[in-house]
């Protein structure tokens, strides 16, 4: 049955007007044009008809260069191996059972995941890419709760040289910054990290397949790895620890995408950085109030420059093996 209909589309093809130039048909011709599409007869009365699949075979008739160059990417293996379930029909993996399309060639009758909202195309990749385990960390589902899909960062019909998803460091960083252009360009302050220079990329730091702020940061909190992978002197853990290293995490003092302040710090001056929560103001509310630390002992004349270059004596603010005050 789906055999006489393949020969059917391959005269239907031949005959048509409705290839694209660069999609001539595979194979010649074999059937009779009287045998070429339902879409004229007249349709009998009653529920609209359920496509079946109908093989990649069939698609690549009309979509020839489509296929020829689909072979060349991962997806492939949704062709070739069995075991995946699609072997014979990788197409319609992703656009859903193609014979009412193969017959009328109706766009809207074959799903373009590009023309979907995003939540309902990442929801067809996730089908089989929910908890793969990625370079960047664990695939959990979209990108900004699915506001962004996969296909506006991977190109699943690449052309030649395009890549299904990107590994290098500059082109990952231009693409983020397509989007996030101000954080892009916070790389450009005085102080930062060597991004631009390509020697390191935003998916260092963040996984882009998660939902929110908060997810998408594989950012340190207490001993989680991000900031001390590669900053692994600091990972410690120390016989004593500074709190909010552990507890807050690198962010209570640093801005990771770049400052104009020395080491990244948030504010100017070390002194005034130590000071937002060893002041003994209660000037915290929130999350920040368990973070006040206590009142520096009294000869501490925090107006005295000398003073408020706290890590002159304070040298291991992140944590010491040695001494409570943290001093060596
Ligand atoms: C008889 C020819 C023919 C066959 C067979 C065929 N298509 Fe198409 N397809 C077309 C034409 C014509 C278009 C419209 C192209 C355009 O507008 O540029 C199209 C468009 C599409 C689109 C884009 C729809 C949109 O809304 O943008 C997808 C996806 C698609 N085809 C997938 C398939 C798949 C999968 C198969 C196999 C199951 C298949 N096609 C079989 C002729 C065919
Ligand atoms: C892994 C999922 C996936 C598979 C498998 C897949 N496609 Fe697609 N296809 C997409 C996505 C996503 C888009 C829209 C974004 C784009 O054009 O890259 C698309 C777009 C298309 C279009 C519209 C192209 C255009 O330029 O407007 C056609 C036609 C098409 N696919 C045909 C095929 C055919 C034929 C196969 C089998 C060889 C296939 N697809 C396999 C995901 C897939
Ligand atoms: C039916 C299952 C299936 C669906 C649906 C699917 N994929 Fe895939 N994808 C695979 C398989 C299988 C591979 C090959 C790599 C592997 O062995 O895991 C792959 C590979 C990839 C890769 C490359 C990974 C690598 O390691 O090279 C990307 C990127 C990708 N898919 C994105 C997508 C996107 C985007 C969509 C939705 C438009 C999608 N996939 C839909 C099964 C699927
Ligand atoms: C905001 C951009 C963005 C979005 C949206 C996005 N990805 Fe990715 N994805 C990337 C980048 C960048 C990489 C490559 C990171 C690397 O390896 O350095 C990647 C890698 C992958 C890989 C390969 C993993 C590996 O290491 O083998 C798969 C599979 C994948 N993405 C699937 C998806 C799926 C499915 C969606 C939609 C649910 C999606 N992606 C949405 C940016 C994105
Ligand atoms: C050194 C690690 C690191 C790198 C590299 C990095 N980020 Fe971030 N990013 C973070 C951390 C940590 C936060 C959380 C900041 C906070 O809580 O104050 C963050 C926050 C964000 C936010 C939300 C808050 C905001 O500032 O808008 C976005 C968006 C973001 N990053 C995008 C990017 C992009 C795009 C790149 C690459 C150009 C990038 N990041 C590179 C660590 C990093
Ligand atoms: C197509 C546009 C687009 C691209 C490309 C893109 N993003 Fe986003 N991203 C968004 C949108 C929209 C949001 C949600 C709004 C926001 O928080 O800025 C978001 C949110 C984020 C957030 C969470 C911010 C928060 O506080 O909730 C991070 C982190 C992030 N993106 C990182 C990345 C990284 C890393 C890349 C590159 C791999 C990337 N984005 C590429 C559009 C994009
Ligand atoms: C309590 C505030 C605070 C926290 C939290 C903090 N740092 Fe720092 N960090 C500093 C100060 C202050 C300096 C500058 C030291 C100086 O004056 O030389 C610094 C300097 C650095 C430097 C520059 C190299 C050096 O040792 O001088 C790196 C790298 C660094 N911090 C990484 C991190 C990482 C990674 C984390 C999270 C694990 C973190 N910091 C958490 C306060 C902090
Ligand atoms: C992929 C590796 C990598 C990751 C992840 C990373 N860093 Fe860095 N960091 C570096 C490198 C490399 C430098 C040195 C930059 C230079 O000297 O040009 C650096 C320098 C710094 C400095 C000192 C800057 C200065 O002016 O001396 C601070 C502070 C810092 N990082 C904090 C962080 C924080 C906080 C995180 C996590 C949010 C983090 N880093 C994650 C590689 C990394
Ligand atoms: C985000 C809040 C915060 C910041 C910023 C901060 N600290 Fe702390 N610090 C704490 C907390 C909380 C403790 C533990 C409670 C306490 O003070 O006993 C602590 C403890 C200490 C201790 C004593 C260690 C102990 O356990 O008795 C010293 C010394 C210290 N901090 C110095 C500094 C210096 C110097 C800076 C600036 C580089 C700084 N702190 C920045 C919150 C902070
Ligand atoms: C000239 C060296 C020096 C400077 C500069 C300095 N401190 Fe101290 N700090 C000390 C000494 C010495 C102690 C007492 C340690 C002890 O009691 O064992 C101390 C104790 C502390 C303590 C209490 C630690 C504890 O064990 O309870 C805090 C908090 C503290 N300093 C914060 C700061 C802050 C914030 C700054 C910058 C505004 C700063 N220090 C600058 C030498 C210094």
């Amino acid at each position: 049955m789906r055999a006489s209909v393949i020969a059917a589309l391959h005269a239907f093809a031949a005959a048509g007007s409705l290839l694209a130039a660069q999609e001539k048909p595979a194979v010649p011709a074999k059937g009779t044009p009287a045998a070429a599409p339902a879409a004229a007869d007249p349709k009998p009365p009653g529920p609209p008809p359920k496509a079946e699949y109908m093989g990649t075979e069939a698609c690549g008739i009309c979509h020839e260069a489509l296929v020829k160059d689909f072979k060349r990417t991962r997806h492939q293996a949704l062709e070739t191996e069995k075991k995946r379930g699609w072997d014979g029909k990788s197409c319609e993996a992703c656009h859903g059972p193609g014979s009412i399309h193969s017959e009328t060639t109706d766009t809207a009758a074959i799903v373009n995941p590009a023309k979907l909202q995003a939540l309902d195309e990442n929801n067809r990749c996730l089908k089989c890419h929910v908890n793969q385990t990625a370079r960047v960390g664990r695939i959990v589902s979209g990108h900004a709760k699915d506001q962004v899909s996969c296909s506006q960062c991977h190109t699943v019909h690449p052309k030649p040289g395009q890549l299904l998803f990107e590994r290098r460091k500059p082109q990952i960083n231009a693409l983020c910054g397509q989007c996030h252009q101000t954080v892009r360009a916070a790389f450009e302050r005085p102080h930062t990290h060597p991004l631009s220079q390509g020697a390191m990329a935003c998916t260092d730091c963040h996984n882009p397949h998660n939902p929110t702020g908060y997810a998408a940061r594989r950012e340190a909190f207490g001993s989680e790895p991000v900031c001390t992978n590669c900053h692994s002197n600091l990972r410690g853990p120390f016989t004593f620890e500074h709190a909010p290293v552990r507890l807050e995490g690198c962010t209570a003092c640093h801005t990771p995408h770049g400052s104009v302040n020395p080491k990244m710090l948030t504010r100017h001056q070390v002194g005034t950085t130590c000071l937002e929560c060893h002041s003994g103001l209660a000037a915290l509310t929130g999350a920040r109030a368990n973070a006040v630390g206590a009142v520096p002992p009294a000869f501490h004349d925090t107006r005295s420059p000398r003073i408020q270059a706290c890590t002159t004596c304070h040298r291991k603010i992140h944590g010491s093996y040695v001494d409570r005050s943290l001093q060596r």
